[in-house]
């Protein structure tokens, strides 16, 4: 299945903290037990964020208990106005509580913001017709990714050469994503177009995003795939063991690119090696907006650091500091592939080549 789906009024996806000793579906019903899932990483991985949150408001459209709708046969009421604007308000705090379990990712905002404006925009005053177009909506954005994953895929697979051997950090694959991937999307359209890549993923420490996860992936589908510790990435490129990195990313700004802790080291380490380094992302995680300095990196519960399955890794009390992004400057980056082309950050024009849509 894919990691997110719509079913029969229930929100389904593949909990990923679970992996990779269990594959399991679980159902969320509530607006309440998503936004626990995402804050648990039950689903992560900024693409695959933006369809909950779409997902998230057509829950919010379907759960809420107000159903009183204006028809054309009954008079236009206090009453049935009131209950469209309550309804609305439903959506709305749903809306804010989904936005505030992460906030680094632009697209989980994005993907509840997508589906709350078709709402506005429809015109309708139905709460049956709202439920509808949340929906629609919530689909046409799952559906989107999958596309968009397809033709970022392929144009980054033309960056790669036969014999490569590539390292990538957390985990930007299908799991990241409704399906397909980005980072791990280009290096199977690579595989796909008939090049021998071997991977080297870095655990991604505290919460093993990479050894969890894309080394499962990648396993998976039979790509050949070397674990190491975060630490030991330095080394590797420097005894010219790496060709190429690539990683995925949660928000880029016209001056960084924010993605999983530990992504500026390995981008300070490839400028150093003179090692491409590429960011997959969709055109949804650009943010005009905003400058680095705007972001707010989300800071994560001390216990990851300290613990790991109730076994102490620190002193109880130990002072943590653990945020869960950093921000790489773009001068770091050598190409930033989109589904609408490659862009270069070293162009000076690079910024007006991204829809502003
Ligand atoms: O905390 P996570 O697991 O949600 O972090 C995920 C990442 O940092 C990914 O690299 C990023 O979201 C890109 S996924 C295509």
């Amino acid at each position: 299945m894919r990691t997110i789906e719509w079913n029969n009024g229930t929100i389904t996806l593949i909990d990923q903290t679970l992996l990779p000793g269990e594959y399991k579906i679980i159902e969320c019903k509530t607006v309440s037990s998503l936004c626990e899932a995402i804050v648990s990483l039950r689903i992560r991985g900024a693409p695959a964020l933006g369809a909950a949150g779409g997902y998230g408001v057509a829950l919010a459209a379907h759960t809420s208990a107000h159903t009183t709708t204006a028809t054309t046969s009954t008079p236009t009421t206090a009453i049935n106005t009131t209950s469209f604007e309550r309804f609305m308000r439903d959506l709305h705090a749903a809306a804010e509580t989904i936005k505030q379990t992460r906030p680094t990712a632009i697209n989980l905002a994005w993907g509840v913001d997508r589906v709350i404006a078709a709402v506005r925009e429809s015109g309708t005053s139905r709460i049956d017709e709202a439920r509808e177009i949340a929906l629609c909506e919530a689909v046409a954005i799952a559906e989107e990714d999958v596309q968009r994953n397809k033709r970022l895929s392929k144009h980054g697979a033309a960056l790669f050469e036969d014999g490569d051997t590539v390292l990538t950090h957390c985990n930007a694959g299908r799991l990241a994503c409704v399906d397909v991937g980005t980072a791990i999307g280009v290096i199977r359209a690579a595989v796909e177009a008939g090049k021998e890549i071997s991977v080297v993923s870095c655990e991604t420490r505290p919460l093993n995003q990479g050894s969890r996860i894309t080394t499962w992936e990648l396993m998976q589908d039979e790509i050949p795939v070397t674990l190491i510790a975060d630490s030991a990435a330095g080394s590797m490129m420097r005894e010219g063991l790496i060709d190429r990195v690539i990683v995925g990313a949660d928000r880029i700004t016209r001056d960084a690119v924010f993605n999983k802790i530990g992504t500026y080291t390995h981008s300070v380490l490839a400028k150093e090696h003179d090692i491409p380094f590429y960011v997959a992302a969709p055109i949804s995680t650009f943010d005009p907006a905003r400058l680095e300095h705007d972001v707010v990196i989300e800071e994560r519960d001390p216990d990851e650091l300290r613990r790991i399955n109730g076994v102490m890794l620190a002193p109880a009390g130990a002072v943590v500091y653990n945020p869960a992004f950093d921000a790489t400057p773009v001068e770091n980056v050598t190409a930033v592939i989109t589904e609408e082309g490659v862009m270069y950050p070293a162009q000076p024009d690079w910024w007006s080549r991204i829809p502003t849509s």
